[in-house]
């Protein structure tokens, strides 16, 4: 097909719920993308933080292939090597007593709930089901997850919306503590808000939440569904927070392009889920499941400082670039704040055309390229960038314009 009649049968066959970028696209290699009409285009989305190690890794790619011809599927009423495998490794890489493996971060997130709220029927009772969650956060679009994203523009259309969620503004511990009642069972964060606008939490804040937790018996749940598997810098966000969260949710980056998401249990809720308490036909599927284990495999110390340092030369270099107010995120999750009156969807449009996929949260541009990005192709798409700014904002100063001016350090 072509480019035209490629989009031309998407308007006519798919339902319209996304504004999709002028772009279709064929292939790539790592943080390189082709598309249809053969244009070399810089990848700073990996989907939406999604190919974890970018486009055609050949060891992910091998392990997905092989293991489709040996077993693409069975049921979890078998044992199979591939999802044990997963579990062990983020059993090693975070201490989790147990996890359940889901397909998407929604899900996950539906399981941290029922889990929550299991566990403290089983401990307190019934009646105490309430999660707390933060204004401005993104949970998902199930109708239960999108009752605990903490945004209004989520709760108008397809209610009646599932009961017992709070929500409390992100950082008013005063707010918070208000909010707890006898009836609260767990309180739920991301530690960076991603869709949200890539706001990271004050550790101090966080580390708060999690003595009130643990003095209440209140389930501290963390979505790492954006900033989990390397994304910020550590396997996983919490971990750089010095806090023990109850449940971690995990999706997006684990698989490395093919859906799976993960509920994992810790400590006081690591024996929640018993038989029939939970289930998915497709959870723990083999090829997603061998898959993700060549991610975790990959998410070494060296990747790990590779990640932080690449997402410090992102700011350094960013910093003070006209149009640009601020950045904020860790590793590889950037957002950038944009002076008055740019538009981030013009501008991530106006990207596009220039040979750059980047993407936006709200009203700033967000970066969240494969974790795998080389230096060349990460100096190459921040040139674009601040090409495109320079265009959209030329009055300021010239500061850094259209060159890198300090190259990338290799460790
Ligand atoms: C923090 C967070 N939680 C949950 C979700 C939902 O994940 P999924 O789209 O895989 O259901 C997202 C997706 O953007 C997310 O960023």
């Amino acid at each position: 097909m072509t480019r035209d009649e490629i989009k031309q049968a998407d308007g006519e066959y798919i339902a319209h719920t996304y504004g999709r970028f002028d772009a279709v696209l064929v292939k790539g290699k790592n943080a390189t993308a082709i598309d249809q009409d053969g244009r070399r285009l810089i990848d700073f989305t990996s989907g939406i933080g999604v190919n974890s190690l970018g486009w055609g890794d050949e060891q992910w790619a091998g392990a997905v292939a092989k293991q489709a011809l040996a077993m693409a599927h069975t049921s979890n009423l078998y044992y199979t090597e591939p999802c044990v495998r997963l579990a062990k490794l983020l059993h090693e890489g975070t201490g989790c007593k147990k996890v359940f493996f889901a397909n998407s971060g929604a899900e996950a997130n539906e399981g941290a709930i029922k889990a929550a709220r299991k566990y403290s029927r089983e401990h307190h009772g019934p009646g105490r089901h309430q999660i707390i969650t933060l204004v401005n956060s993104f949970h998902g679009r199930t109708v239960t997850t999108l009752s605990a994203t903490g945004q209004d523009a989520f709760h108008q259309t397809f209610g009646p919306f599932t009961e017992g969620f709070a929500y409390v503004p992100a950082g008013d511990m005063g707010a918070l503590l208000q909010a707890v009642t006898p009836h609260t069972c767990a309180i739920m964060v991301e530690l960076v808000q991603g869709e949200g606008g890539v706001i990271p939490l004050k550790e101090k804040y966080i580390r708060t939440i999690e003595s009130l937790c643990d003095q209440k018996d209140i389930l501290l749940i963390v979505d790492e569904v954006q900033t989990g598997v390397g994304r910020t810098g550590s396997l996983y966000c919490y971990q750089q927070y010095g806090i023990q969260p109850d449940i971690v949710t995990s999706a997006k980056g684990l698989g490395g392009g093919l859906p799976i998401g993960a509920v994992m249990l810790f400590g006081r809720a690591g024996e929640t889920f018993g038989p029939g308490d939970h289930g998915s036909t497709f959870g723990g599927n083999p090829v997603a499941a061998a898959g993700a284990c060549v991610v975790l495999e990959r998410m070494d110390r060296d990747m790990l400082e590779e990640i932080r340092r690449k997402g410090n030369w992102v700011r350094s270099s960013l910093e003070g670039t006209p149009g640009v107010e601020n950045i904020t995120g860790r590793g590889m999750m950037q957002g950038i704040a944009l002076s008055e009156g740019l538009s981030a969807k013009e501008l991530a449009a106006k990207c596009l055309e220039k040979g750059l996929m980047i993407l936006t949260a709200k009203d700033k541009l967000r970066m969240l390229p494969p974790l795998t990005i080389t230096d060349e192709e990460l100096e190459e798409g921040v040139c674009i960038l601040k090409q495109v700014l320079a265009a959209a904002a030329p009055t300021k100063t010239n500061k850094g314009e259209t060159n890198n001016e300090t190259p990338l350090q290799t460790a």
